[in-house]
């Protein structure tokens, strides 16, 4: 594999740190997002480990756009070895309080980022047979959670999109490799600057990583070709039970996870990256608001977690059952 990564969403969060794993693993990168200070500040960051890097303003909503940045990193780097489809933004509400236009947005750049991220990386790398795509999925593209309808069902179609184009590739014998790794609850600017229509301050589901973490394992995936990884033990959990009862998912989402999304401060009024980016001379940086909150991979607050955990698991389970008599009784009448 030559060395020319492609980030999207790489001014923050989980991009950010991804595009400067790619830098310590000795790839020159190209960096895609929209705020210039976010960008600038992390083309810095990466071009201190001896690589080039470049930043392109770009918005992964737009098609043209994505083509065009596209055109400009390989006339400027040279041919896309490994293109990460990491771009996102969200809509805290509950889905009958979101404006149609902000829904569709958030799709918008969450799925179609992705689609179009992947088609512009496909038209280079079919033509050589070689390449990586990896495109960075949640357990919430297997369980659907209260106030994030916008952000769950653009997941949920990502991994549907993931697995048709990668049945694809191999349908024509092709090398290209196509990869997704489902993340758990990382410490992120995300909620800090997401369009939110909560009373409180948004967080993320505990247990919550270090962006440097979900980091390794998208790069580790982009090198190895494998098909799929979920990072974190809770989130494999999740992620099976998800798949395997859906019906204890919706029962346990509907019981735990609206309060544990939302601090217990008050939300302030403040610019949202929905529409353009919050400030373009505002960095970011990598990590969110929540750096005394998370851990590594052993993380204690999941154990201290656990009976509460446990317990909203056995009502849900309870509420299952009493759900499938209740069908049962008014089929029968
Ligand atoms: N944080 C979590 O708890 C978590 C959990 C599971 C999965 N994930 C996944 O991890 C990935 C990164 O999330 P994150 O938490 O790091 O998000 P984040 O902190 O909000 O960062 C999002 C990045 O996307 C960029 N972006 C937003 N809208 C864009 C647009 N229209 N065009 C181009 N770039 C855009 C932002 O930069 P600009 O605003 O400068 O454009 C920023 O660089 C996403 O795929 C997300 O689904 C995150």
């Amino acid at each position: 594999m030559g060395k020319i990564a492609v980030v999207t969403g790489a001014s923050a969060g989980v991009g950010r740190a991804t595009a400067l794993e790619f830098a310590r693993h000795g790839f020159d990168v190209a960096l895609l997002a929209r705020g210039a200070a976010g960008l600038e500040a992390a083309a810095k960051e990466t071009a201190a480990h001896g690589v080039q890097s470049l930043a392109v303003p770009t918005d992964v909503a737009n098609y043209e756009a994505v083509e065009a940045a596209a055109d400009q990193i390989e006339k400027e780097l040279g041919p896309i070895d490994v293109w990460v489809n990491d771009a996102m933004t969200t809509v805290f509400s509950t889905m009958w309080d979101i404006e149609p236009a902000d829904f569709q947005r958030a799709v918008e750049v969450t799925f179609l980022g992705q689609v179009w991220g992947t088609r512009a990386a496909l038209a280079r790398m079919r033509p050589r047979d070689r390449g990586s795509i990896v495109n960075v999925g949640s357990a919430l593209a297997f369980i659907g959670i209260p106030l994030q309808s916008a952000y769950c069902s653009s997941k949920f179609a990502c991994r549907g999109f993931f697995e048709s184009v990668r049945s694809e590739l191999l349908h024509e014998g092709s090398h290209v490799r196509m990869s997704m790794v489902h993340l758990p609850a990382v410490n992120t600017p995300q909620f800090d600057w997401c369009e939110n229509h909560m009373p409180r301050h948004p967080q993320p589901v505990p247990p919550i990583y270090q962006p440097e973490i979900p980091a390794k394992a998208i790069v580790a995936a982009a090198l190895d070709g494998r098909r799929a990884k979920v990072v974190g033990s809770w989130n494999k959990l999740l992620v099976a039970a998800g798949s395997v009862f859906p019906g204890l998912g919706n029962q346990y989402a509907a019981l735990g996870a609206w309060d544990s999304q939302l601090t217990s401060t008050t939300a302030r009024d403040r610019p949202a990256n929905l529409h353009q980016p919050v400030d373009t001379s505002f960095d970011a940086g990598s990590h969110g608001s929540f750096d005394d909150k998370a851990g590594g991979f052993f993380d204690p607050s999941f154990l201290e977690s656990l009976p509460h955990t446990a317990m909203l698991f056995s009502r849900a389970v309870g509420r299952t059952a009493v759900e499938k008599v209740r069908r049962r009784a008014v089929r029968r009448r």
